[in-house]
């Protein structure tokens, strides 16, 4: 099915059960794929280019220094400005595929095949490419939107249950950005991810990232949880995935705004976020090794004060029940007591179980 995007949208979405080779490009195409996917690609009977890139790399690979050979090998080919590269694999992989798409050449067209959840409901839409850096995520990187976005859920299968999960706070950020309260409810009820709810996702995130592919203003209410997040994930050494760690950020979120006196979430709900994220609990930095890090943030600015030293503002992202969120600027110190009645809510739900 090719889900309906905003007349001009860069990129044709299509959600298919079963992988259809007549949605590869027509000219001539390279593919960089997960090794993990390798065998269900072929069993598909989907072609496999002679030059194709089988990798495998975990999100602690995420590096600039990992596209350097794939460039390498393209010029070797060589890959013309013509060609098109398909990226099939989770958000690492389509997040560096689509960053080398992006440099090879100044620039080739390239197509999404995402294969986790995470990827299918956030990661493969919106032309966001990056790699991270030694002092945070996604440092660097491009806007480079692909032509086509191709999720096959049968490709869904062999992902660990852990991912399934990972990807669901992705869906629950979408339905928290729009004070979806019923929705969000829904999505934290035990029982599988539905596919509806990825296409009313990907459907309001294509028309948030037409109308601000740059993220100049709306666009940045997709950020809900990932500042806190990204800072809890980069802490714990990746053994937070990413999904995980915007459920923390989300769960975060909810409590800050309350500390910043907008309308408070319901206690049920908070609870049912915290039962999900209970599990996280031995995962999740202290707030010493988050605050750094919550300082480094891409959307930090650093504003000189009449002190010595210049003061930090983060850019945050505060959800209300009932109507959508609202962006204000903050201190990161703002997240200090959030950061502990996390802590305290999981610790608690923990202790219940
Ligand atoms: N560009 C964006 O807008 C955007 C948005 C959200 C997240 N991201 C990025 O996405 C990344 C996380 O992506 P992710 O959660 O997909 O993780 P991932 O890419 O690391 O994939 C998770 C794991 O699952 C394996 N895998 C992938 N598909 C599989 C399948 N079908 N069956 C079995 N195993 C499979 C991978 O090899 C990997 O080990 C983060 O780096 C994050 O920054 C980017």
């Amino acid at each position: 099915m090719k889900l309906s995007t905003p007349s001009g949208f860069a990129t044709e979405v299509f959600l298919v059960e079963a992988p259809d080779r007549e949605l590869l490009p027509e000219g001539p195409w390279t593919l960089v794929g997960d090794l993990r996917l390798r065998e269900a690609w072929l069993a598909a009977g989907l072609p496999e280019p002679s030059h194709a890139l089988w990798v495998s790399v975990p999100e602690e690979e995420k590096k600039l220094r990992t596209v350097i050979p794939w460039l390498e090998h393209w010029a070797g080919v060589p890959l013309h400005r013509e060609a098109t590269v398909v990226a099939l694999g989770g958000g690492v992989l389509s997040d560096l595929a689509g960053l080398a798409a992006a440099l090879y050449l100044r620039g080739v067209a390239w197509q999404v095949w995402p294969t986790t959840l995470l990827a299918m409901a956030d990661a493969g839409l919106g032309g966001k490419t990056g790699a991270d850096l030694a002092a945070g995520k996604n440092l660097v990187g491009a806007f480079h939107p692909p032509r086509r976005l191709v999720a096959c859920t049968s490709f869904l299968g062999s992902l660990p249950p852990r991912h399934q999960e990972n990807g669901r706070w992705e869906l629950v950020k979408i339905a928290l950005i729009q004070g979806e309260l019923d929705w969000a409810a829904e999505m934290l009820q035990e029982g599988p991810v539905k596919i509806p709810w990825v296409e009313r996702a990907l459907a309001y995130k294509a028309a948030v990232v037409h109308r601000d592919p740059r993220e100049a203003g709306e666009r940045r209410l997709l950020n809900l949880g990932h500042t806190l997040g990204h800072a809890l994930e980069a802490a714990s050494g990746y053994g937070l995935l990413h999904g995980e760690a915007v459920g923390l950020g989300l769960l975060g979120s909810c409590l800050l705004a309350e500390d910043q006196g907008l309308k408070a979430f319901p206690p049920a709900f908070l609870g049912t976020m915290a039962r999900r994220l209970a599990a996280l609990a031995p995962l999740v930095p202290a707030w010493p090794a988050c605050l750094p890090l919550l300082c480094r943030d891409k959307k930090a600015r650093h504003v000189l004060g009449g002190g010595e030293e210049p003061a930090t503002e983060i850019h945050c992202i505060l959800p209300r029940p009932g109507e959508p969120a609202v962006q204000r600027v903050l201190a990161p110190q703002a997240w200090e007591r959030p950061h502990a009645r996390l802590m305290d809510l999981l610790d608690q739900e923990a202790a219940r179980a």
